[in-house]
């Protein structure tokens, strides 16, 4: 039976892995986190995989918290990037396929077009320059693929959807940034995709690769446009206005424009990817939040 593991179980998307894995028969799943397995330790690493070998790995894992990566460089690096490094030193033995989860910030976000795959990488917060490190290093590996997405958000977790709703309740005006664009990506959708990518390799109907490729939900809209749907489909009380980057300054420089191009994964794998707005309304229904 093929044996997939899931690092960074507990966070958005490996909770929306664990939720879709049950309805594969075919694969024996292994879900971790932190509390299993901490991936910046080197030893905890070389025990938890000896005497144990995985098909594929999925890396969900990471440091996230991208303000609080400005003040926290080493935490950040050691988790994105040394991690990563580490984890392949020892699956590398074994040639498990490694599907490693990126991100829109190793781009600087200044252009105005869709970034494709091979766009030049230009990271402008710490967070974005671990990521990219952490790219590197599966870069390296022949069994490495690698699968940037963008503004996540999910049923589990914290999120930009759930702190809407929860300060659209509390709160009778809300501000957010108009200037900046991208495509919320509910997880959901970008589980089920990571797992139609090892289904095709398992039937060899697409066989796996070594590359990278791009999916988000599709769309563009900036946070404003986003949190006015959410008022919208889940009926909020209070008043949404727009305002700019300047006026709203975080420690973590975020890039302008996010979006990036899905045509290589739309391409090669025929998947058909929901609009933003879709994504949404499937995270609200799961929530209850759908009026
Ligand atoms: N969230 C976004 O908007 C976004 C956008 C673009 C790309 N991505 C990428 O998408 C992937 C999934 O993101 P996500 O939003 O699902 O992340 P998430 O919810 O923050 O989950 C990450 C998980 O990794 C765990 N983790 C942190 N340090 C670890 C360590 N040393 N060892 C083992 N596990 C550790 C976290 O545990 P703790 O919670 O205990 O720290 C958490 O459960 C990540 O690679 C992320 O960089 C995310």
């Amino acid at each position: 039976m093929t044996r997939v593991l899931v690092t960074g179980a507990k966070g958005q998307l490996g909770s929306d892995l664990k939720e879709l894995s049950v309805h594969l028969q075919n694969i024996k799943f292994t879900f971790i986190d932190i509390d299993e397995l901490d991936i910046t330790s080197t030893e905890a690493i070389s025990d938890f995989f000896s005497g144990q070998v995985f098909d594929y790995l999925i890396n969900s894992a990471a440091y996230t918290a991208v303000d609080k990566a400005e003040s926290d460089k080493e935490t950040a690096f050691q988790v994105n990037a040394e991690a990563i490094n580490s984890l392949i030193s020892v699956i590398r033995k074994s040639q498990t396929k490694f599907i490693h989860i990126s991100t829109d910030y190793v781009f600087s976000g200044d252009h105005n077009i869709p970034y494709t795959e091979d766009f030049q990488v230009n990271p402008q917060s710490t967070y974005g320059k671990s990521k990219l490190k952490g790219e590197e290093y599966v870069l390296q590996y022949e069994n490495g693929m690698i699968i940037r997405t963008a503004w996540l958000y999910s049923s589990y977790g914290q999120n930009f959807v759930k702190s809407i709703l929860k300060k659209g309740r509390e709160k009778e005006e809300l501000k957010v940034v108009n200037d900046q664009l991208g495509s919320p990506t509910y997880s959901g959708h970008l589980a089920k995709a990571i797992l139609d990518i090892i289904n095709k390799d398992m039937d060899n109907s697409i066989p796996f690769k070594p590359e990278i490729f791009h999916f988000t939900n599709a769309g563009v809209c900036s946070w404003f446009d986003f949190a006015l749907k959410i008022k919208e489909l889940a009926y909020l009380p209070c008043r949404i206005l727009p305002v700019s980057t300047e006026q709203y300054p975080l420690p973590a420089k975020r890039p302008a424009y996010s979006v990036l191009s899905k045509e290589k994964i739309i391409s090669k794998y025929k998947i058909n990817i929901p609009d933003w707005k879709t994504g949404l309304k499937d995270c609200l229904g799961k929530l209850g939040e759908l009026r």
